[in-house]
């Protein structure tokens, strides 16, 4: 078990020491993150957008999620891996609902996010019932891009901004244990972390959150070059323009010649290469030559 846990989360709330969420969707990103030293990693739904090319999140299922988050708990980090629902996996009913989750914790997560407030209240406490710790989400959820009409700022007017305080209150009374704000002004941010009693972590809602989330593409400089990168993220590598010059270099290289080396290959032993006549004239690789791996 990973040795951050939900409960240790909660227990975070108020500490001074702001909670670090990054999102991974595979080993190396998950090793990275993990020994970056990072509180919690999020197999978010975002892999729809990052990963998998899609233009929302609504494409990926509960058996994609599962497959990303099997890939990150095996890695074994010390981070809570917090596994996202995915869209109607938890609209359909309880049963469906339970079973989502479940499976996502039978693929290595420690604890489910999903988005959504008050409407959310049943689903929340159905999985807490099955002794599955969630976390909520609220503000911009992404899940919800065509009833918002895009991906906009939430809670700009009073109106909103109420609803969205309640959502919050009405979350974490129901015991999520954390709440993710996404997309909120920072004094609505501010109104939330002050009303409830388990920690907010927000992206793109300033800086009165119990901590922060960003997503690993974003943060790393992985972008798709259509997809503009929102105002909140701080960029802290340019690691798409650095993998492109080291493949360029990887292509020159094999095109010119300097590919592979002698040092990067496998060699004949010289009494073999002198019985095949390696040495002795001969112009061409003899096929069905197996190579000792060792050598
Ligand atoms: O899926 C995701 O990456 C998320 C974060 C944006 C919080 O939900």
């Amino acid at each position: 078990m990973a040795s951050m846990t939900a409960p240790a989360v909660a227990a975070r709330k108020g500490s001074g020491e702001p909670l670090v969420m990054i999102t991974a969707y595979d080993a190396p990103s998950a090793r990275v993150v993990d020994a970056a030293g990072a509180d919690m990693i999020l197999v978010g739904d975002s892999v729809a957008m990052v990963v998998l090319g899609y233009d929302d999140t609504l494409q990926v299922t509960i058996d994609d999620m599962r497959h990303h988050v099997g890939a990150v708990a095996r890695t074994k980090p010390q981070a809570l891996v917090v596994g996202d629902m995915p869209w109607m996996s938890y609209h359909v009913s309880r049963e469906e609902t339970v079973r989502n989750a479940a499976s996502l914790v039978r693929a290595g997560a420690g604890c489910v996010k999903l988005e959504g407030g008050k409407k959310r209240v049943e689903a929340v406490q159905a999985i807490l019932d099955i002794e599955i710790p969630v976390m909520g989400h609220i503000g911009l959820t992404p899940q919800s891009v065509h009833a918002l009409g895009g991906f906009k700022v939430q809670g700009k007017q009073l109106d909103a901004a109420r609803i969205i305080v309640e959502d919050a209150i009405a979350l974490a009374d129901a015991g999520c244990f954390a709440i993710v704000l996404e997309a909120v002004p920072d004094g609505v941010a501010r109104m939330i972390t002050d009303s409830i009693d388990v920690p907010t972590i927000g992206i793109g809602a300033g800086r009165h959150c119990d901590g922060q989330v960003l997503v690993w593409h974003d943060l790393l400089g992985f972008a798709a070059p259509d997809r503009k990168a929102p105002k909140f993220v701080r960029r802290y590598a340019d690691l798409e323009l650095t993998a492109t010059d080291a493949v360029r270099e990887f292509v020159a290289d094999v095109r010119e010649g300097r590919f592979p080396s002698s040092a990067e290959t496998y060699h004949v032993a010289d009494q073999l290469a002198e019985s095949l006549g390696l040495y002795g004239g001969m112009t061409t690789e003899p096929s069905g030559l197996t190579q000792d791996a060792s050598a």
